[in-house]
C-alpha cells in the first residue's frame, strides 16, 4: 500500500509544503519572503506574519500539484525545529488544526535530519534515483549550522564534528554585508567568485582541535583586512570584489573540506553526501566530486533545489518516521534551539 505524506517547512524565511509518495516527489512548492532584503537580514516578526499568509496557499497549491486531495493524506510532517520561534509556531499551529480538522496524524521533524535525508527523495522524472548508503557523512552546512554527522541508518546521527561559533553560511552571508552586496550572500558571493582569482588575497584558517570547525575568526580577518585596504583607497571593495570573493569563498571551502577529509580517514566511511543551504555553493560542489575522485569516495550532491530550505526534505523525513510507526502527540510544541538529533 502507498503512503503519502504532507511536508509543512517554516522554520526560517521559506514557507513551503510538498508531497511525497513512497519516496517519489510530486510537489515542492515555495514562497520566498522578498520583504527582508531591505533589512540584509531576516526579521523574525516579518517572517512570521509572511508565514502566516502564504502557509494556506502554498499547502493548497502542493496538494494540488501532486494531484492528491486531504484524504489521501497518511500523515502531515513539520518541522518542529531548530529555527525562529514564531516561525516554527506558523506551521506547528497550521499543521495541528489541519490534523484536528481532518484526523490525519502529525510527525514532528528536525530541520537537520530533513536536509541530510533529502538525498533520499526520488523525483519520478530520473531514470535512476542514486541513493547513499548506510554508513554515511553528512557535511551539513546551512545559515546556521555547521557539522559533519555520522548517519547511521534513517534514525541514527551522531555528531562527530560542529562549529564552535558561526556557521559558514554566517560567514558568507557576514561577507557580502561588509561588502554591500546585499542579502542572502552566499549566492551573490559564489556568482561573483567565478570571475575572480581565489588566490588574490589570503585569509587567515583556524587552527581547532578533532573535527570542529571555527568560523568567526576569518570573518574577522576579512573585516580588518578591508578596514585597513579602504583606509588607503575608498574605492577598493568595488575594484577587487571579484578576486575578494573567490579568495574568501575558497578559504571557507578549504576549511570545510580539511575536516571532512580528516573525518573520513578517521571514520574510515568513504561514502560522502553534503546537505543545507551552502551545499548550493559551486566550489563546494566541484571539491566533493574532485577530492571524491582522489580519494575513491562515493560523492553524492544533492539537486540544488533541495539545498535550501524545503519541504520535500521534511516530507522525506516524516516518511521514514511515519513506517517505522512513529506518530507525534498533538500536544508537541515546537523547539527553537538545536535539538538532540534523536528528538
Ligand atoms: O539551509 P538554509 O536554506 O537555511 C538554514 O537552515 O540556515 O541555508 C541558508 C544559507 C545562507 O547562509 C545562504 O547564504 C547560504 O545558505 N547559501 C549559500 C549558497 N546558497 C545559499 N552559500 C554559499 N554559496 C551558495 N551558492
Ligand atoms: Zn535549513
Amino acid at each position: 500500500m502507498s503512503i503519502t505524506i504532507l511536508g509543512i517547512e517554516s522554520s526560517c524565511d521559506d514557507t513551503s509544503a510538498a508531497v511525497i509518495r513512497d519516496e517519489f516527489l510530486l510537489s515542492n512548492v515555495m514562497s520566498n519572503q522578498d520583504v527582508h532584503m531591505k533589512y540584509g537580514g531576516v526579521v523574525p516578526e516579518l517572517a512570521s506574519r509572511a508565514h502566516q499568509q502564504n502557509i494556506l496557499p502554498v499547502v493548497d497549491s502542493a496538494l494540488k500539484i501532486a494531484g492528491v486531495k486531504i484524504r489521501d493524506i497518511d500523515a502531515i510532517a513539520f518541522t518542529r525545529g531548530p529555527g525562529l520561534l514564531g516561525s516554527l509556531l506558523v506551521g506547528t499551529s497550521f499543521t495541528k488544526g489541519l490534523s484536528i480538522a481532518t484526523g490525519i496524524p502529525v510527525i514532528d521533524v528536525n530541520h537537520l535530519q530533513g536536509h541530510i535525508l533529502s538525498h533520499f527523495i526520488k523525483v519520478p522524472e530520473k531514470k535512476v534515483n542514486t541513493q547513499p548508503s548506510f554508513p554515511f557523512l553528512s557535511l551539513l552546512v546551512s545559515g546556521g549550522h555547521t557539522q559533519i554527522v555520522r548517519v547511521e541508518s534513517y534514525s541514527s546521527f551522531t555528531v562527530i564534528g560542529e562549529t564552535i561559533d558561526d556557521a559558514v553560511g554566517e560567514a558568507f552571508d557576514k561577507c557580502a554585508k561588509i561588502m554591500g552586496l546585499g542579502y542572502p550572500g552566499g549566492p551573490v558571493v559564489d556568482k561573483l567568485a567565478k570571475e575572480g582569482n581565489k588566490v588574490a588575497f589570503k585569509f587567515s584558517k583556524p587552527r581547532v582541535d578533532g573535527l570542529n570547525y571555527s568560523f568567526s575568526g576569518v570573518k574577522t580577518s576579512l573585516l580588518y583586512f578591508l578596514r585597513d585596504r579602504i583606509a588607503l583607497d575608498p574605492s577598493f571593495i568595488d575594484k577587487n570584489k571579484t578576486d575578494l570573493c573567490a579568495s574568501f569563498q575558497s578559504t571557507l571551502i578549504d576549511i570545510l573540506m580539511d575536516k571532512l577529509v580528516k573525518a573520513s580517514v578517521m571514520t574510515g566511511i568513504n561514502e560522502i553526501t553534503i546537505a543545507g543551504g551552502v551545499s548550493a555553493n559551486s566550489l563546494l560542489r566541484e571539491r566533493i566530486i574532485s577530492e571524491g575522485i582522489e580519494r575513491g569516495w562515493r560523492s553524492h550532491i544533492p539537486e540544488l533545489r533541495f539545498t535550501t530550505d524545503n519541504a520535500a526534505m521534511i516530507a522525506i523525513a516524516g516518511y521514514y518516521k511515519y513506517i517505522s510507526g512513529y506518530r507525534s502527540p498533538l500536544d508537541i510544541v515546537p523547539v527553537s534551539r538545536s535539538m538532540d538529533y534523536l528528538l
